[in-house]
């Protein structure tokens, strides 16, 4: 979705900046801008473009010389990519220039009242109202200038406001949706997402909702919309920025595939207590008292978080015995939940900003109840928003497509059912039995990876399909979804998830040899069962691709995947699939990183 990042300070602006569009570029955009002014600059100097960054580089002239500036990735929202919409934008004066992520949902009343005033608007999108009342405003300050425009408003947004008159000072402020300053020598940044910060700084302030911020070479203060001074906290952030190259991958899919080792061993590090058979989660917040009296779970997440849900929800009724279910967020926040004072709520976000997710914590805490978070960004909106929760450890994801981040939610699930259990009725032996096969999960990870050529292979067989079916049942059901998910966003070849126990009540009418089933088949209790549900597709002449602790007879091809203990086997089995999708959009072309249509975070509705 759309980003921003702005710089101020001595260096040569333009290049800091376009750079900064570049490491944002992952989160999926159509157009992008850029306005830049300095001490020697005459006013505001802009350039937008439709397309990519590297698009509006080339349009940048030599001479785009300054030293302050706001740049910005655009994702459609109000009007259709084109240079006209795309950020910043300006007012008629030159004077103003905004750089806005969000959705201002008053925008269609104010363009009227502003035209009816005689203003002319060059654009379609809902931000230039903003550019326009922050123009108009008498008020002698900008900061009094933007926070009189903001007023006026309803929606979200965060912003970014330069001005001629004003050109010491970048002014901020968010509501909804994400702003971090970066703190420099001499120098500040801003921007909606630390990866566009930490090539030059990682001493951070991330702005609260109704927060604003002026910002200036050498100083920055932060204060609420209304005026009062607030206190900024700055933290390090720990993700070095080379965990935002590609490392010699040719994509960062397949880099993030491959870090899964690292990143599960990370996830468990520090937090397995052997002594007595659990694990320590020290951000939760909940006593084992208070454990005790949890009726119900709620996880609360959307796309490939939802899905991690669904597994963390299998495993704490298995492991903790709590009744618990998984619901996408976007579904929940809209249908007016039933909210119960024994139920925990736990909202899942690689992001932290996904709006949906933030929006149903929001509505969640409103009504009083207990909200978790399982969360990967540390410091992220929904991070900050819940009472507790366990952070992911991945180290930043840039794909689009959630991999490593989706393998380790499921395995910090898998500690907070064990902890869970363990304060419930887990047996010590159980206990132990788990932490063990936690402990081997890294090394597992290794040897499916081995299998890449392998499964290289087996993708090019199967990319002409038009369609594929993934079927799994109980614990390989949501191991299917996301699987079958993972494949339509990148290869965009149409594929759905069932559990395979509901074949017969209706897909089997799908089967036919040019729609191949991807079967999740762990040697669990419901081997046989599976089987049966092979056996069905193999009758109708369906080919068949398993995933499975042995070789399948019934199936055309099985990818085998080293078996751990029956609760810990769905984190392992969907990381085949995972190569899978990507050599099967490898070989037929895709954008992979960056999948038509999608965004990496999704901060609107
Ligand atoms: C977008 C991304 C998905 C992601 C979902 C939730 O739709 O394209 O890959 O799973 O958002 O994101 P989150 O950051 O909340 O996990």
């Amino acid at each position: 979705m759309c980003g921003i990042v702005g710089y101020i300070g001595k260096r040569d602006v333009a290049p800091l900046l376009l750079e900064g569009l570049q490491r944002l570029e992952y989160r999926g955009y159509d157009s992008a801008g850029v306005v830049i002014t300095g001490p020697k600059a005459a006013g505001l100097k802009m350039v937008k473009a439709k397309g990519r960054v590297r698009d509006l580089e080339a349009k940048v002239p030599a001479r785009f010389k300054g030293t302050t500036g706001i740049a910005h990735t655009r994702w459609a929202t109000h009007g259709a990519p084109s240079d006209e919409n795309a950020h910043p934008h300006m007012s008629g004066d030159n004077k103003v220039a905004v750089v806005h992520n969000g959705i201002i949902d008053n925008a269609d009343d104010l363009r009227a009242k502003l035209t009816a005033d005689g203003v002319e608007f060059l654009s379609e999108t809902d931000t230039e109202v903003l550019v326009h009342l922050v123009a108009r405003s008498q008020a002698d300050t900008l900061e009094e200038k933007v926070r009189e425009a903001l007023r006026l408003i309803e929606g979200t947004y965060g912003i970014a406001v330069l001005h001629a008159d004003f050109s010491d000072r970048i002014v901020v402020a968010r509501n909804g949706s994400p702003v971090v300053l970066g703190i420099g020598e001499k120098e500040m940044f801003v921007a909606s997402d630390v990866a566009a910060l930490v090539s030059h700084t990682r001493q951070v302030v991330t702005l609260d909702d109704g927060e604003m911020a002026t910002i200036k070479a050498d100083d920055f203060r932060t204060y609420t919309t209304s005026g009062t001074r607030t206190t900024a906290n700055p933290t390090t952030v720990e993700w070095e920025a080379e965990s935002y190259d590609m490392g010699g991958h040719d994509t960062y899919m397949h880099k993030e595939i491959s870090e899964q080792p690292d990143a599960v061993d990370r996830v468990l590090r520090g937090r397995i207590d052997d002594r007595f058979s659990t694990v320590h989660l020290g951000g939760l917040n909940l006593d084992a008292r208070e454990a005790r009296t949890i009726r119900r779970i709620k996880i609360l997440g959307c796309g490939t978080s939802y899905h991690a849900g669904l597994i963390g929800a299998g495993l704490i009724e298995e492991l903790a015995r709590i009744p618990a279910d998984a619901e996408p967020a976007s579904e929940f926040r809209y249908r007016n939940p039933v909210v119960d004072p024994d139920t925990l709520y736990i909202a899942v976000s690689q992001s932290g900003e996904t709006y949906d997710v933030l929006a149903a914590v929001q509505e969640l805490k409103r009504k009083g109840a207990r909200v978790l978070g399982v969360v990967n960004v540390v410091g992220s909106a929904i991070a900050r928003e819940t009472d507790g929760g366990v952070y992911v450890h991945a180290g930043p994801e840039v794909c689009v497509v959630s991999t490593k981040c989706f393998t380790n939610t499921v395995t910090a699930f898998a500690l907070l059912a064990l902890h869970l259990g363990r304060i419930r009725d887990l047996s010590v032996a159980d206990g132990k039995r788990v932490i063990e096969g936690l402990r081997r999960l890294p090394g597992q990870i290794q040897e499916i990876l081995k299998q890449e050529d392998e499964i290289k292979k087996l993708a090019k067989r199967y990319a002409d399909a038009k369609s594929m079916m993934f079927i799994g049942r109980v614990r390989g059901y949501p191991v299917a979804l996301e699987a079958s998910l993972k494949l339509k966003e990148i290869s965009y070849i149409h594929a759905e998830a069932y559990p395979a126990s509901e074949l017969k009540h209706g897909p089997l009418a799908l089967i036919e040899p040019s729609l191949p089933t991807v079967a999740i088949i762990p040697d669990d209790d419901l081997l046989e069962k599976n089987r049966a549900a092979l056996e069905e597709i193999k009758a109708r002449s369906g080919q068949i691709l398993a995933v499975a602790h042995q070789e399948q007879e019934k199936a055309d091809h099985t990818i085998v995947v080293p078996k751990n203990e029956p609760e810990l086997d769905s984190i392992l089995m969907g990381i085949p699939l995972q190569i899978f999708a990507y050599h099967t959009a490898l070989a037929l072309g895709r954008d992979i990183d960056k999948p038509r249509n999608l965004a990496k975070s999704v901060t609107v509705e």
